[in-house]
């Protein structure tokens, strides 16, 4: 079996090629990237010799690159991680996020089409539904729920996974599409919450948390979305929609100062600032159709996971401090720089 993996340089890929690589041992990985701004060849350094792996840069938007690839591979399986995946990033400049997102997808599955593949999966999002309000905790997004998407990633991503089924109904394209909540865990770029906040706080720098701090968000440990994408791949059904998260939902003022805690840093840190344009109120997900049609649990409860990913990040220097010495300073300084600071807390 012969699965090409996008966007394996990043969070989530990385993690799914390290996790495939370890159940597999007969499978070949292709791992394809671009190897954007949140993609580092470091991440896979541990694999770059494994026999059953490859990596090819290429951008999923090049036809003739990812024509030429599965010319030569002839793969089994595709599985879509490659996506620009910051929320703010895509409110400066929404554009890269409709090339890579939506044509980038339908390159895939031309290929896809053309090579006679046996499954196309799309890793999405649970962003596609939009948000919930916080006074109906009984409110969770199933399957069915309407997509109402709130910013260019999220519409970006609902547009890809609307021409994903468009291609299993019009050309009988056997697909499969998986919308996960929030992780966390190794390898997480530090533009996103919790990395961000625990480099900030080791360097004593402020933490900057958006308005007041209650959007609550439903975190899951990034090995768990990789085992439900593995089960998705090998016993999900053709043109099904599996949700993916694990009833963990929390504020994201409550994380910061779990971090703070953990690493024994003050509370004075936390520094509110200008809110998010169109912030989502709140994600939380309802795993029921993917735990009774496929018996997928999570394995790592938030104690665990937020124990383990601190520990990563105190072990795992080199990896973030050379992603943040270079352009990120940048990006950093024009997001933050000039934010401005609420009278909150
Ligand atoms: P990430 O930003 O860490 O990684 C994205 C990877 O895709 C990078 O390695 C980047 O170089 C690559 N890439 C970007 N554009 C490309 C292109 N045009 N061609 C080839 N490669 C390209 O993202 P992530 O957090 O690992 O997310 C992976 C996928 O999972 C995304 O599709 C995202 O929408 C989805 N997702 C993420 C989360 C989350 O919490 N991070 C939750 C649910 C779903
Ligand atoms: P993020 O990690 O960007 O994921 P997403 O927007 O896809 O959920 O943000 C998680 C939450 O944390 C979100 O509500 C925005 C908030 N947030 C902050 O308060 N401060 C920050 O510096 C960042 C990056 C995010």
């Amino acid at each position: 079996m012969t699965i090409i993996v996008t966007g394996g340089a990043g969070f989530i890929g990385s993690n799914f090629v390290f996790h495939m690589l370890e159940q597999y041992p007969d499978y070949r990985i292709v791992c394809v990237d671009k190897l954007t701004y949140a993609g580092n060849l470091s991440t896979l350094k541990t694999v770059m010799d494994n026999p059953n792996f490859r990596f090819v840069r290429a951008d999923i938007c090049d036809r003739a690159a990812i024509f030429q690839l599965f010319e030569e591979e002839k793969p089994d399986a595709v599985v879509n991680f490659a996506a620009e995946s910051h929320v703010d990033r895509s409110i400066e400049n929404p554009e890269v996020f409709l090339t890579t997102n939506i044509l980038g997808t339908q390159v895939l599955m031309d290929a896809c089409r053309k090579y006679g593949i046996g499954r196309y999966h799309q890793v999405s999002t649970d962003e596609v539904y939009g948000d919930l309000p916080l006074d109906r905790p009984d409110l969770f997004f199933t399957e069915d729920t309407p997509i109402h998407t709130s910013s260019p990633y999220s519409s970006s991503k609902a547009g890809a996974d609307l021409l994903v089924l468009a291609y299993h109904r019009t050309y009988g394209l056997p697909v499969t599409i998986s919308r996960c909540s929030n992780n966390y865990g190794p390898y997480h770029f530090p533009e996103k919450l919790i990395p961000l906040m625990i480099i900030n706080a080791l360097a004593d720098k402020p933490l900057p948390v958006y308005g007041e701090g209650l959007n609550v968000r439903d975190w899951l440990y990034v090995e768990d979305h990789c085992r439900a994408i593995d089960l998705i791949l090998h016993k999900g059904t053709v043109g099904e929609v599996y949700n993916v998260g694990g009833h963990n939902e929390m504020r994201n003022i409550d994380i910061v100062k779990l971090i703070c805690e953990k690493l024994g840093k003050p509370e004075s840190l936390i520094t509110h600032v200008a809110d998010r344009k169109g912030h989502d109120m709140r994600y939380a997900i309802d795993p029921t159709k993917i735990h009774r049609e496929l018996g997928w649990l999570p394995e790592t409860k938030f104690a665990d996971g937020i124990e383990k990913t601190v520990r990563w990040y105190l072990t795992h220097r080199d990896w973030w401090e050379e992603i943040i010495s270079g352009d990120y300073q940048k990006y950093y300084e024009k997001m933050y720089g000039d934010r401005e600071q609420l009278p909150i807390g």
